[in-house]
Formats: C-alpha cells, sequence, structure tokens
C-alpha cells in the first residue's frame, strides 16, 4: 500500500502515532516505527533539547525506521532549541502543531526535514500548504486533544479539504480500527494521525488505570472543555472534567482553571493513575478500544481490517450500474 504520505515519511503503512503530551516516548514511537507506520517523539515532555535527544537516540536503538517529532507551538514556552534538535538528529519528519510554523520552515526544508502542520480546519490547512509544508494532519472534532472552535467532523473536512489541497492530507480523529482507516482514506486522505488508540497500548508509559479507564469508556464519555478560553480540548469525562467546564460557567479565573487543566495536574493523571487530579486528552473514537494490546497488533489488525472492509465495499460497488 502505497501513498503519498507513507513515501513522504518512507514507511509501510500510513499510520501515525499523533504527538502525545508527557507519552509519546522512544518506547510508543520505535514500536509504532517499527510496526510499519511513523512513531513520533513528543518535544514538549522534555525541559529541553538535551533531553529530547537522549530519547530520540533512545528510539534509535529500539528501531532503525525512521521515526519523527512533534513539536507543539504555544505561547507559554519557546520551542527554538527543539527545532535545532530536530535537525542535529537528522530526523525525518517534524510535525507541528498549536501555532504558525511559519519561522522554522525555512531552516527545516534547508536540513532536508520534511515539515507536516497539524490543523483543525480546511482553511488553516490551505495556509500552511501556502507556507511550504509537506503535507497536513486534519484533526476533526471527535479528535482526542484541541480539536478546534469550528465543531466540524472529519466526515466534511476530509472530502473538502482533498477538493481543495494538493498536499498530501493526514486524517485524525476517532481513528482507531481499520473501518476508520479505510473511511479517512475514502474521503481523500492519504494517512491517519491517531492518539487516543495508542494510549492504551502496553508500550505506552500511561498508568494501567488510565489504559483501563479508555477500554471501558464509551463514545459517550468524552467532553469538551476549555472552550471559554478558546482553547477547546477533548478529556475523559470525569468529575474533575465536569468541574472545569462549571467553572468555566461562572468565568473563573485562568489560575483556577489551571489547577485541574494545566500540565502539572495532567502528569498526575498518567503517571500516577490520579484519573480526577486533572484531564487527560480523549477522542470519540474510545467506545472501539475494548483491549489493551500491543502496538503491533494495533497496526496489523487494523490493517487487516482496513483490507477486509474494502474487499466487501468492492463487492457492493462491482454490482452497482451507474
Ligand atoms: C493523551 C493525548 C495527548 C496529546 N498531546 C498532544 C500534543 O502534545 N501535541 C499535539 O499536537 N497533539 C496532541 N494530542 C493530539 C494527537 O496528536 C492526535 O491528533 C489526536 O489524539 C487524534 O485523535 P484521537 O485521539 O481521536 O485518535 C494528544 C492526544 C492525546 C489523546
Amino acid at each position: 500500500m502505497k501513498t503519498r504520505v507513507t513515501e513522504l515519511l518512507g514507511i509501510k503503512y500510513p499510520v501515525i502515532l499523533g504527538g502525545l503530551q508527557w507519552l509519546g516516548r522512544a518506547e510508543l514511537a520505535a514500536a509504532v516505527s517499527e510496526a510499519g507506520g511513523f512513531g513520533l517523539i513528543t518535544a514538549g515532555s522534555f525541559a529541553n533539547k538535551d533531553e529530547m535527544l537522549a530519547e530520540i537516540n533512545k528510539a534509535r536503538k529500539l528501531t532503525s525506521k525512521p521515526i519523527g517529532l512533534n513539536i507543539t507551538l504555544g505561547t507559554r514556552r519557546k520551542m527554538d532549541e527543539f527545532f535545532e534538535g530536530a535537525i542535529e538528529a537528522g530526523i525525518k519528519a517534524v510535525f507541528t502543531s498549536g501555532r504558525n510554523p511559519e519561522p522554522y520552515i525555512k531552516s527545516l526544508k534547508d536540513a532536508g526535514v520534511k515539515i507536516v502542520h497539524v490543523v483543525p480546519g480546511v482553511r488553516y490547512a490551505q495556509k500552511a500548504e501556502s507556507l511550504g509544508v509537506d503535507a497536513v494532519v486534519i484533526v476533526g472534532f471527535e479528535a482526542g486533544g484541541h480539536p478546534g472552535m469550528d465543531d466540524v467532523t472529519l466526515m466534511s473536512l476530509i472530502p473538502k479539504a482533498s477538493r481543495v489541497l494538493e498536499v498530501p492530507i493526514i486524517a485524525a480523529g476517532a481513528i482507531a480500527d481499520g473501518k476508520g482507516l479505510a473511511a479517512a482514506l475514502a474521503m481523500g486522505a492519504e494517512g491517519v494521525q491517531i492518539g487516543t488508540r495508542f494510549v492504551a497500548t502496553k508500550e505506552c508509559i500511561a498508568h494501567q488505570k488510565v489504559k483501563e479507564a479508555i477500554t471501558k469508556a464509551s463514545e459517550t464519555d468524552t467532553i469538551l472543555t476549555l472552550r471559554s478560553i478558546n482553547a477547546a480540548f477533548r478529556v475523559l469525562k470525569t468529575e474533575t472534567a465536569k468541574k472545569v467546564l462549571e467553572l468555566e460557567n461562572r468565568s473563573a479565573s485562568m489560575e483556577e482553571l489551571l489547577t485541574y487543566a494545566g500540565g502539572d495536574a495532567y502528569v498526575k493523571v498518567v503517571r500516577d493513575g490520579n484519573l480526577e487530579a486533572g484531564m487527560i486528552s480523549i477522542g470519540q473514537g474510545v467506545g472501539l478500544i475494548n483491549e489493551v494490546k500491543s502496538v503491533r497488533d494495533v497496526i496489523k489488525s487494523m490493517i487487516s481490517e482496513a483490507k477486509d472492509r474494502l474487499q466487501v465495499l468492492n463487492r457492493f460497488f462491482n454490482s452497482w450500474e451507474v
């Protein structure tokens, strides 16, 4: 199976491990690359460039296949050193998200590093294309993390994007099995980026309680928080997440919100398994996940189910006359 995304990243299957704050580490990224996908190490999980470079080295001991970096751009932290690190380490591709990647595009391109930008809507994808990125990830309303403020699902975003963009499109949001993969490709994507499904794998360092919560949750167990500060954030529907919504409804201060929505609180969830200490991003595809599996098994079953699906569809289509 070749798409422009597999060609761009030098991979077998068009399945990408998305940026996962604190969780996107060597073991998980290497396992995804080793299984034929593309694993991203999440730069924001590290205090500085050297820590990130050490993690890249660790991943390279686990796989000789290409790996990438997610660098999330925000207002609170300068990320320049991580881009320098990407170039120093000869990373295959950097996936940027959060803010405009323009200041970094030229230096990455000059160094032969591919750049893919993650956006929550078609107009942002067009802007990224005009800046010269190699591909875009389009995140739908269903997705874990920050799905943007437009509330549009992949079903509308991907077909529209494929009409107006030249660069390859990677779909992200609620893709957790082969049917989702096949659907994304059918709509015009050439790859998928996955978050939630990979959190519930053996190789992910998330606390066992987080993985169990994912396997038990249904598609209605996520909630959108932080709309009030223009940073919609889809998370597991816990008592704490509901409390954050209450705080937002009564216009609580940023400081109060950050007690539950900040990075320290999040680490207590994923590292310590204290599900009510903060909030964890989870996509609506969580309802499709009922087992903690190895990354290899996740990818294998995804590919074989997608193939089965397409055979069934072929039988339908072949019987239709236009
Ligand atoms: C626990 C978790 C942490 C995430 N952290 C980041 C991040 O640091 N940077 C980023 O660009 N995206 C982040 N995301 C979003 C993912 O990269 C991906 O786009 C999204 O999870 C896809 O939707 P899905 O979870 O429904 O598969 C995170 C998602 C999850 C579930």
